[in-house]
């Protein structure tokens, strides 16, 4: 297959800045769930790269469970329309849970989420997300940890894909214009 980054335009942020903004949400959840027993929502399939190195960072053994829901398709704006596709196996009752995802873009995805999970019965429900579009924000989502705030340029890696792809790249880029395929 061609080399990926023949298609990339820029990198925003590199492994390097990924892992240190890690290093710090992961102190940050260490501290702030000293003595209890937390649950690791990830929401597939974009949060799989920052589940996979946000809870090897954590001190404390973590439950992990996943979510499939869609809102984009092949697309590159979102539909607003949530389906889930896995639920999770956990049952929540009394549980301290925390929804890991690799980006908030208009919101509505997590918005959607949360008032899922609180139906269910949990202690707490908090977010960590990687990335977040501020100006794309569509509903306001109160999230506990951010690693960055970028433009809403679209971008992939890290876990976000384009028609499925580029989800492999260990840094977040932005794609070069002939890849949307003009
Ligand atoms: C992407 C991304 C977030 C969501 C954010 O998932 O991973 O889950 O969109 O968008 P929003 O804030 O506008 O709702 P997608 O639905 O593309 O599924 P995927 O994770 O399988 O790529
Ligand atoms: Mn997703
Ligand atoms: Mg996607």
């Amino acid at each position: 297959p061609a080399d990926m980054g023949d298609d990339l335009e820029r990198v925003l942020l590199s492994e390097e800045q990924l892992g240190a903004r890690l290093d710090e949400i992961a102190a940050q959840i260490d501290a702030d769930y000293a003595g209890r027993d937390l649950l690791l929502v990830g929401v597939l399939k974009g949060a799989v790269m920052v589940m996979a190195d946000l809870s090897r960072r954590l001190h404390s053994s973590v439950e992990m469970d996943w979510m499939a829901v869609s809102s984009y398709g092949a697309g590159t704006t979102s539909s607003g329309v949530v389906r889930i596709l896995k639920d999770l196996d956990a049952d929540l009752t009394g549980r301290d849970v925390l929804i890991v995802e690799d980006i908030i873009d208009s919101g509505l995805t997590l918005s959607w989420l949360l008032a899922n999970l609180r139906s269910r019965g949990p202690a707490s429900v908090e977010i960590a997300t990687m990335l977040r579009k501020p100006e794309a924000a569509k509903v306001e989502v109160d999230v506990r940890y951010v690693g960055f705030d970028i433009p809403t340029d679209f971008v992939v890696g890290y876990g976000l894909d384009y028609a499925e792809k580029y989800r492999n790249l260990p840094f977040v880029g932005t794609l070069a214009p002939h890849v949307y395929g003009d």
